[in-house]
């Protein structure tokens, strides 16, 4: 039975990481959960929401909070997204369309990754609301320009290119969980690391009646559809240069999103290559440990090019208050990656619901306690640094 996931068995994301720990393997779980190396950026991304402190205005009668919010020419009901997050089919029976679905339901958008175990068309067709492409360019030019052609026909709204995989980042988690030896298929090799599988029966069970391990269906090689590779293996042969954007664009011929910037230099450059907005990013720190976190280099990119693109941010968000931090230091809009997956993983459709409902339930609460009813209306008035 799948667990509960309203109050107050569940009140915010971190009880909803509980539910989907208690329900997956663990080399599922730790690669949602995990980030590279030390995974020292990964607790920074968190952490650095702390280095600043609201500035609220009180006795400002705040009856109702506006959350409407406005990316590429596209209306949110919400001032968050659903990021891009690889293989969520192995955290739920066809987990990328529940995830859009909720997104949709919940009147925002939902990024699909290339990474995908389910076909973006049928993802598409899963969700009411906008709907992005991520683009990888595993397996070459003519493989992107194929899923490019088809994510166009099905009328994805922005392509979002990821730019900050030249090599995978060393998820430790992963090797020592078994990744590579479960891959193999040889009994021989696996054995050691399928008691984790074994322990988790309600996964196991949605896993096999999903077809077991998925393939990525929007990687079409002359083969057919990718086998399923780990992660890092994928991304491994995933390298885009500045180069790539001008037959990029050109094939898509819509609105292009750049995700991956760490500086103003490369903020600018994604404005030059032709971005229609940019996100600040550290790939959820899963790429390069020791970067700085991401609400830390939203300012220095919001001055650089928030003139001239729209930026977004992710990494590390897991309340309300975060995402209200974030639009307070110039982000159009956040996008959410694990906090939106650990509830997939917990409860699929209703989890992904669940995990919306507490960001929008703290975002409006925040913004009440902040003396501002609008979410176009917060700056950097209503924070303060606490390292000054
Ligand atoms: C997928 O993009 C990942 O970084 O795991």
């Amino acid at each position: 039975m799948a667990p509960s996931v309203s109050a107050p068995h569940v009140l915010n994301i971190s009880d909803l990481r509980r539910q989907a720990q208690r329900r997956l393997p663990r080399v599922v779980f730790d690669y949602i959960d995990g980030g590279a190396e030390r995974e020292r950026s990964l607790a920074e991304n968190m952490r650095a929401y702390d280095d600043w402190r609201f500035r609220p205005r009180s006795a400002v009668a705040t009856r109702s909070v506006s959350l409407q919010t406005r990316v590429l020419d596209t209306d949110l009901a919400l001032p968050f997204m659903l990021a891009p997050v690889g293989s969520s089919r192995l955290f739920f029976p066809r987990g990328e369309e529940h995830a859009a679905r909720a997104a949709g339901r919940a009147g925002t958008g939902y990024i699909l990754s290339t990474l995908s175990g389910c076909r973006l068309e049928d993802v598409k067709a899963a969700t009411t609301g906008p709907a992005w492409y991520q683009l990888y360019l595993v397996g070459g030019r003519d493989v992107a320009l194929a899923a490019i052609a088809r994510a166009k026909a099905a009328e994805y709204r922005a392509l979002v290119v990821t730019i900050d995989t030249p090599v995978a980042g060393l998820r430790e988690r992963d090797l020592r969980n078994g990744i590579k030896e479960l891959l193999t298929f040889n009994p021989l090799v696996c054995w050691p690391y399928v008691c984790q599988m074994i322990t988790r029966p309600g996964w196991l069970l949605g896993y096999a009646r999903d077809g077991g391990l998925m393939k990525f269906p929007n990687i079409v090689l002359p083969s057919g559809p990718m086998d399923y590779a780990d992660v890092g293996a994928a991304l491994e042969a995933s390298m885009v240069s500045w180069d790539d954007f001008p037959w990029i664009r050109e094939a898509w011929g819509g609105p292009i999103v750049v995700k991956g910037a760490h500086t103003a230099d490369d903020a600018r450059r994604a404005v030059d290559v032709g971005a229609s907005a940019v996100v600040v990013s550290n790939h959820g720190a899963r790429q390069l440990d020791g970067v700085a976190a991401t609400i830390e280099i939203l300012p220095e990119v919001v001055a650089a090019v928030g003139h001239q693109t729209e930026v977004l941010l992710d990494g590390g968000i897991r309340t309300g208050g975060d995402v209200v931090k974030a639009l307070c230091l110039g982000a159009r809009a956040v996008l959410i990656g694990r906090a939106y997956a650990y509830g997939l993983a917990a409860a699929g459709d209703a989890g992904v619901t669940r995990a919306i409902d507490v960001l929008r339930t703290d975002v409006i609460r925040t913004m009440k306690l902040l003396g501002c009813n609008d979410v176009q209306a917060l700056d950097a008035s209503y924070v303060r640094s606490a390292r000054r």
